[in-house]
């Protein structure tokens, strides 16, 4: 299998929505596999990538099977400044008063359902961090915790060196905060089936 790592594209969105929306919080579920609280609408995502960088993907033959979305902090204002982040303001501001510069805030991260549990979303984030390092010194992501912890994101960014910043009451959630220093740690993506990738 030919697994890649690559900046995604206008022609990415629409499989970007559907691994979004597959793992979506339902109120009632299995968590187990984790799930986002905010996945978007096919606009919502194109309007993201059209103004922002930081959006990267990884396909396994050709097939896009994760996702990223991350802001630098210019473009965190900008989208800030545009409203489309209001669900997501008390997080922003509980970061800009850690007083970090120089960061990078991954918005989503998401494996499709299938895919999961298969080091897919270790490659990503692997690959990720290998990108943002050469540009950022921290990275920031939010993951929730209330009403349902999502216990598998955050034994994944536990695993790969991310720390709890803080807990943040956000409408009618609660997330935690997490961080972590980029240019700690080497990220080199072990797995062989992994290796033949292509990189940024
Ligand atoms: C969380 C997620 C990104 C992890 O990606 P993945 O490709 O499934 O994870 P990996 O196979 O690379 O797992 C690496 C490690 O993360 C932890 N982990 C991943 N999924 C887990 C799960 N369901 N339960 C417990 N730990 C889990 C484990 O420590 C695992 O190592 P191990 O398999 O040796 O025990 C993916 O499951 C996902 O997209 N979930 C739905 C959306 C989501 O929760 N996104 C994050 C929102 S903040």
């Amino acid at each position: 299998m030919r697994i890649q790592f690559a900046r995604a594209t206008a022609q990415s969105v629409a499989q970007i929505k559907e691994i979004g929306e597959s793992v979506a919080y339902r109120s009632t579920g299995d968590f187990s596999q984790g799930f986002l609280f905010n996945p978007m609408t096919f606009e919502q995502y194109r309007h993201r990538l059209e103004r922002t960088n930081h959006t990267y993907i990884t396909l396994a033959d050709s097939q896009l099977v994760g996702y990223i979305i991350g802001y630098s902090e210019s473009e965190l204002a900008s989208l800030r400044k545009s409203g489309s982040l209001s669900h997501k303001s008390d997080i922003l501001t509980a970061i800009n008063g850690l007083g970090m510069k120089n960061f990078i805030f991954i918005d989503q991260l998401a494996v499709k359902p299938g895919y999961q549990r298969k080091r897919y979303g270790t490659y990503l984030l692997r690959q990720y961090t290998r990108m943002a390092r050469k540009k950022f010194k921290h990275a920031f992501c939010d993951i929730g915790h209330a009403p349902v912890r999502n216990e598998a994101s955050v034994k994944f960014v536990l695993k790969h060196g991310w720390s709890l910043c803080c807990e943040v009451d956000n409408q009618d959630k609660t997330y935690g905060v997490y961080s972590r220093e980029l240019r700690v740690g080497n990220d080199t993506v072990t797995d062989q089936r992994m290796t033949a990738c292509h990189t940024p």
